[in-house]
């Protein structure tokens, strides 16, 4: 549930719970409380909670149940793709294709494979934020076992050319497992990973407004991975560890509102980026990161022109605006983005720049309000 007095611009941190999400979470708690792997009647309810909620989710994604593993949400997912392959025993010249614009849970999973002794490739993106796909390509080889690449940015909200690079990559390897990271474009595209070619994917509940600490994996079919927990034979003995029922079933009740809801939600985000954008960049000299390029609708990067952004973002917390500096696990580490370093944003305007993130909650009227509060404290700190 949002909190009326406070206008709230980090969606793509994390979104407020839906009310369908929380009524789900504790009618599923009611009712299947059991442990989904026991043998009695209440066992049955929450595995068929489980199941239901399984089907429902793997629907949305055009994937088969036994498709989507359920995990702790979109890290434990990255790591486990990222690392489970690269196990004792493989070919020394087993190695990771990926970019340098993810998500700290691939890069840090990278790198932890690296410090195995596997080699590990970070292809670079173009100016525009957009993997270089020549660069990425090139790497991929016979012994290439994982690729990935995210089919959004979750700092800039960019656009991956991920079904190209599945098919190239494929057409170089058809034995490389090709990975996505998909936890922020679920926000604002439709997805069915058998069409784009993605073979294993991260997702998040707490992106769409369902609740924190759970997610999915998707894996195709065709592979088979070895569990990262050990432990009990849960998930088809994919994942050990008892199920997380309630919050699967809320997962899948704020996916279901998410999906009914899809156009009228993305419309009044879009409009209200719109505007948003439209007031600032008329106002102050701003750039829009991305702005030429594809999108996600939620997502809007702004660097503003001599303004320090550690400086902006807690003079808006002040006048009641909610925003961050870019991924929530940098925030915070007074880290530059990896990702705009990335861009060749250099080191005069790397800390100029917001992350202005809309989502489910967002309301008409909002993104007026976020820019009169953020020309406001502009004008103080110039
Ligand atoms: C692109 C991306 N991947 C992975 C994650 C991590 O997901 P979770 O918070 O569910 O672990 C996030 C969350 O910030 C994200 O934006």
């Amino acid at each position: 549930m949002k909190n009326s007095d406070y206008l709230y611009l980090d969606h793509a941190a994390t979104t407020p719970m839906r009310e369908v999400a929380l009524k789900a979470f504790i009618e599923a708690e009611n009712e299947g409380y059991a442990n989904s792997s026991g043998g009695h009647n209440l066992s049955r309810k929450a595995k068929n909670i489980l199941e239901e909620s399984r089907e429902q989710i793997a629907n949305v994604f055009g994937a088969a149940p036994n498709e989507i593993i359920f995990t702790s949400g979109g890290t434990e997912a990255d790591n486990w793709i990222i690392k489970s392959l690269f196990i004792k025993g493989i070919s020394p010249n087993s190695n990771l294709v990926t970019t340098n614009i993810e998500h700290e849970a691939v890069l840090a999973s990278a790198e932890w494979i690296k410090l195995n002794d596997y080699k590990v490739t970070f292809a670079e993106c173009l100016d525009n934020g957009i993997v270089d796909a020549e660069k990425f390509l090139s790497e991929i080889d016979e012994s290439t076992i994982v690729a990935s690449v995210m089919l959004a940015n979750n700092e800039t909200g960019i656009v991956q050319p991920v079904h190209n690079l599945i098919k190239k990559t494929l057409e170089k390897n058809n034995e490389t497992l090709f990975h996505s990271d998909v936890v922020q474009a679920v926000v604002s595209k439709k997805i069915d990973f058998h069409k784009i070619g993605i073979q294993s994917a991260a997702i998040s509940a707490h992106k769409i407004g369902g609740p924190k600490g759970v997610g999915a994996m998707f894996l195709n079919n065709k592979f088979k991975l070895p569990s990262l927990f050990h432990g009990g034979k849960q998930e088809l003995e994919r994942r050990a560890g008892t199920v997380n029922v309630a919050g699967v079933a809320s997962f899948a009740a704020a996916l279901k509102e998410q999906q009914e809801n899809f156009d009228l939600e993305i419309n009044i985000i879009k409009k209200e980026k719109e505007i948003f954008e439209t007031i600032i960049k008329d106002n102050f000299n701003v750039k829009v990161i991305g702005e030429e390029e594809e999108r996600l609708a939620h997502i809007s990067n702004i660097q503003f022109e001599n303004i320090n952004s550690e400086v902006l973002m807690v003079d808006l917390d002040l006048n009641g605006l909610g925003v961050s500096r870019g991924s929530a696990c940098a925030s915070g580490a007074q880290k530059p983005s990896h990702v705009l370093e990335a861009m060749g944003i250099g080191k005069d305007n790397i800390n100029n720049h917001l992350r202005f993130s809309f989502g489910w909650s967002t309301d008409s009227g909002d993104g007026k309000k976020a820019a009169n509060i953020v020309l406001n404290s502009l004008e103080n700190l110039s």
